[in-house]
Protein backbone atom coordinates (compact mmCIF):
# COMPACT_ATOMS: atom_id res chain seq x y z
CA UNK A 1 0.00 0.00 0.00
CA UNK A 2 1.09 3.13 -1.02
CA UNK A 3 1.93 5.22 2.74
CA UNK A 4 -0.07 8.83 2.95
CA UNK A 5 2.64 11.55 3.12
CA UNK A 6 0.19 14.27 4.20
CA UNK A 7 -2.45 13.51 7.25
CA UNK A 8 -5.54 12.30 5.46
CA UNK A 9 -8.66 14.72 5.20
CA UNK A 10 -11.65 12.83 6.64
CA UNK A 11 -13.38 10.91 3.59
CA UNK A 12 -16.88 12.87 4.61
CA UNK A 13 -15.53 16.00 4.09
CA UNK A 14 -17.76 17.99 1.57
CA UNK A 15 -14.83 20.11 0.07
CA UNK A 16 -12.70 18.36 -3.11
CA UNK A 17 -9.23 17.29 -1.76
CA UNK A 18 -7.49 18.37 -4.73
CA UNK A 19 -8.50 20.42 -7.39
CA UNK A 20 -6.30 21.45 -10.81
CA UNK A 21 -6.73 24.20 -13.00
CA UNK A 22 -4.14 24.15 -15.80
CA UNK A 23 -4.67 27.24 -17.46
CA UNK A 24 -3.13 28.00 -20.60
CA UNK A 25 0.39 26.63 -20.08
CA UNK A 26 0.21 23.41 -20.50
CA UNK A 27 3.73 23.13 -20.78
CA UNK A 28 4.10 24.90 -17.38
CA UNK A 29 1.75 22.87 -15.54
CA UNK A 30 2.74 19.39 -17.50
CA UNK A 31 6.48 19.09 -17.71
CA UNK A 32 7.77 16.14 -15.51
CA UNK A 33 4.29 15.55 -13.88
CA UNK A 34 3.55 12.11 -12.95
CA UNK A 35 -0.16 11.88 -14.34
CA UNK A 36 -2.68 8.25 -13.60
CA UNK A 37 -5.15 8.27 -16.06
CA UNK A 38 -7.64 5.47 -15.49
CA UNK A 39 -9.95 5.02 -18.60
CA UNK A 40 -6.76 6.38 -20.83
CA UNK A 41 -7.03 3.39 -23.37
CA UNK A 42 -9.45 5.08 -25.49
CA UNK A 43 -11.28 8.14 -26.41
CA UNK A 44 -11.27 10.92 -23.61
CA UNK A 45 -8.48 9.35 -21.92
CA UNK A 46 -6.42 8.48 -24.67
CA UNK A 47 -6.58 12.36 -25.75
CA UNK A 48 -5.56 13.36 -22.37
CA UNK A 49 -2.51 10.89 -22.31
CA UNK A 50 -1.48 12.51 -25.76
CA UNK A 51 -1.74 16.10 -24.58
CA UNK A 52 -0.02 15.00 -21.52
CA UNK A 53 2.95 13.31 -23.17
CA UNK A 54 3.37 16.12 -25.61
CA UNK A 55 3.57 18.43 -22.99
CA UNK A 56 6.30 16.62 -20.96
CA UNK A 57 4.44 14.20 -18.61
CA UNK A 58 4.96 11.00 -17.83
CA UNK A 59 1.58 8.96 -17.59
CA UNK A 60 0.45 5.92 -16.53
CA UNK A 61 -2.50 4.53 -18.32
CA UNK A 62 -4.86 2.01 -16.60
CA UNK A 63 -7.83 0.64 -18.61
CA UNK A 64 -9.47 -2.73 -18.77
CA UNK A 65 -8.98 -2.87 -22.61
CA UNK A 66 -5.03 -4.07 -22.85
CA UNK A 67 -5.03 -4.02 -26.61
CA UNK A 68 -5.51 -0.38 -27.55
CA UNK A 69 -3.81 0.58 -24.03
CA UNK A 70 -0.64 -1.20 -24.73
CA UNK A 71 -0.54 0.06 -28.46
CA UNK A 72 -1.14 3.44 -27.27
CA UNK A 73 1.42 3.90 -24.23
CA UNK A 74 4.26 2.41 -27.55
CA UNK A 75 3.14 5.13 -29.50
CA UNK A 76 3.48 7.65 -26.66
CA UNK A 77 7.27 6.63 -25.76
CA UNK A 78 8.68 6.45 -29.27
CA UNK A 79 6.60 10.06 -30.24
CA UNK A 80 7.88 11.74 -26.97
CA UNK A 81 10.98 9.58 -25.67
CA UNK A 82 12.53 11.19 -22.35
CA UNK A 83 15.99 12.02 -22.19
CA UNK A 84 18.41 12.15 -19.53
CA UNK A 85 21.72 13.68 -18.25
CA UNK A 86 23.92 10.17 -17.87
CA UNK A 87 25.43 11.41 -15.11
CA UNK A 88 21.74 11.61 -12.93
CA UNK A 89 19.33 8.65 -11.90
CA UNK A 90 17.47 7.46 -14.89
CA UNK A 91 14.36 8.85 -15.46
CA UNK A 92 10.57 6.41 -15.23
CA UNK A 93 9.54 5.70 -18.78
CA UNK A 94 6.97 8.31 -20.74
CA UNK A 95 4.19 6.01 -20.43
CA UNK A 96 3.10 2.45 -18.49
CA UNK A 97 0.33 0.62 -18.96
CA UNK A 98 -1.85 -1.70 -16.61
CA UNK A 99 -4.60 -3.81 -17.53
CA UNK A 100 -7.29 -2.85 -14.77
CA UNK A 101 -10.61 -3.07 -14.27
CA UNK A 102 -12.51 -0.35 -12.30
CA UNK A 103 -15.04 -2.18 -10.61
CA UNK A 104 -13.14 -4.83 -9.08
CA UNK A 105 -11.58 -2.18 -5.97
CA UNK A 106 -8.14 -4.38 -5.51
CA UNK A 107 -7.47 -3.59 -8.96
CA UNK A 108 -7.99 -0.07 -8.63
CA UNK A 109 -5.69 -0.23 -5.51
CA UNK A 110 -2.99 -1.99 -7.25
CA UNK A 111 -3.18 0.01 -9.85
CA UNK A 112 -2.41 2.90 -7.84
CA UNK A 113 0.43 0.31 -6.10
CA UNK A 114 2.01 -0.27 -9.59
CA UNK A 115 1.69 3.90 -10.84
CA UNK A 116 3.05 5.08 -7.32
CA UNK A 117 6.21 2.00 -7.75
CA UNK A 118 7.22 2.93 -11.01
CA UNK A 119 6.92 6.66 -10.58
CA UNK A 120 7.86 7.11 -7.32
CA UNK A 121 4.58 9.54 -6.53
CA UNK A 122 1.53 10.62 -8.24
CA UNK A 123 0.74 14.24 -9.40
CA UNK A 124 -2.86 14.10 -10.53
CA UNK A 125 -4.95 11.31 -11.28
CA UNK A 126 -7.94 11.56 -14.02
CA UNK A 127 -10.34 8.82 -14.51
CA UNK A 128 -12.35 8.47 -17.57
CA UNK A 129 -13.15 4.93 -17.53
CA UNK A 130 -16.92 4.27 -18.58
CA UNK A 131 -18.87 3.28 -20.93
CA UNK A 132 -22.41 4.46 -21.96
CA UNK A 133 -25.84 2.32 -21.81
CA UNK A 134 -26.68 1.21 -25.72
CA UNK A 135 -29.10 3.49 -26.65
CA UNK A 136 -28.61 5.82 -24.20
CA UNK A 137 -27.19 8.67 -26.26
CA UNK A 138 -26.54 11.39 -24.35
CA UNK A 139 -24.41 13.44 -26.77
CA UNK A 140 -27.20 15.09 -28.84
CA UNK A 141 -25.43 15.26 -32.32
CA UNK A 142 -28.13 17.38 -33.91
CA UNK A 143 -28.14 20.29 -31.43
CA UNK A 144 -26.85 23.74 -33.34
CA UNK A 145 -27.10 27.10 -32.30
CA UNK A 146 -30.42 27.57 -33.34
CA UNK A 147 -32.05 24.57 -31.65
CA UNK A 148 -30.15 25.26 -28.61
CA UNK A 149 -32.39 28.57 -27.72
CA UNK A 150 -35.37 25.62 -27.35
CA UNK A 151 -36.33 24.63 -23.69
CA UNK A 152 -35.27 21.06 -23.40
CA UNK A 153 -37.64 18.14 -22.25
CA UNK A 154 -38.27 18.19 -18.79
CA UNK A 155 -39.47 14.78 -18.92
CA UNK A 156 -36.73 13.24 -16.92
CA UNK A 157 -37.48 16.05 -14.23
CA UNK A 158 -41.08 15.25 -14.28
CA UNK A 159 -39.93 11.34 -13.25
CA UNK A 160 -37.60 12.49 -11.13
CA UNK A 161 -40.27 14.30 -8.64
CA UNK A 162 -42.80 11.46 -8.85
N1 LIG B 1 -17.71 11.22 -25.44
C1 LIG B 1 -18.82 11.83 -25.04
O1 LIG B 1 -19.42 12.64 -25.75
C2 LIG B 1 -19.35 11.58 -23.63
C3 LIG B 1 -20.47 12.28 -23.21
C4 LIG B 1 -20.96 12.08 -21.92
C5 LIG B 1 -20.33 11.17 -21.08
N2 LIG B 1 -19.24 10.48 -21.53
C6 LIG B 1 -18.64 9.54 -20.59
O2 LIG B 1 -17.26 9.89 -20.41
C7 LIG B 1 -16.51 8.69 -20.27
C8 LIG B 1 -15.40 8.65 -21.32
O3 LIG B 1 -15.99 8.78 -22.59
P1 LIG B 1 -15.21 8.35 -23.92
O4 LIG B 1 -15.95 8.93 -25.06
O5 LIG B 1 -13.77 8.67 -23.76
O6 LIG B 1 -15.46 6.76 -23.88
P2 LIG B 1 -14.60 5.59 -24.57
O7 LIG B 1 -15.49 4.41 -24.61
O8 LIG B 1 -13.97 6.06 -25.83
O9 LIG B 1 -13.44 5.34 -23.51
C9 LIG B 1 -13.73 4.82 -22.25
C10 LIG B 1 -12.52 4.01 -21.78
O10 LIG B 1 -12.88 3.45 -20.50
C11 LIG B 1 -12.43 2.09 -20.50
N3 LIG B 1 -13.24 1.32 -19.57
C12 LIG B 1 -14.55 1.01 -19.64
N4 LIG B 1 -14.91 0.27 -18.59
C13 LIG B 1 -13.80 0.12 -17.82
C14 LIG B 1 -13.53 -0.56 -16.61
N5 LIG B 1 -14.50 -1.23 -15.96
N6 LIG B 1 -12.28 -0.51 -16.11
C15 LIG B 1 -11.30 0.16 -16.75
N7 LIG B 1 -11.49 0.82 -17.91
C16 LIG B 1 -12.72 0.80 -18.45
C17 LIG B 1 -12.62 1.61 -21.93
O11 LIG B 1 -11.84 0.45 -22.20
C18 LIG B 1 -12.17 2.83 -22.70
O12 LIG B 1 -10.77 2.81 -22.93
C19 LIG B 1 -17.49 7.52 -20.39
O13 LIG B 1 -17.92 7.15 -19.08
C20 LIG B 1 -18.64 8.13 -21.15
O14 LIG B 1 -19.85 7.44 -20.84
C21 LIG B 1 -18.75 10.66 -22.78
Amino acid sequence: MIPPSEPVPPSNSASALTQFFPGGNFKEAFDEKVVLIVGGANGIGASLVELCCQNGAHVCIGDIDTTEGEALSKKCRDKWPVYWDPALPPKPPRTSFYTADITDYQAVVSLFDRAFRTYKRIDHVVVTAGSMEAGNNWFDQKLNLESVQEPPSTKDIRFQKK
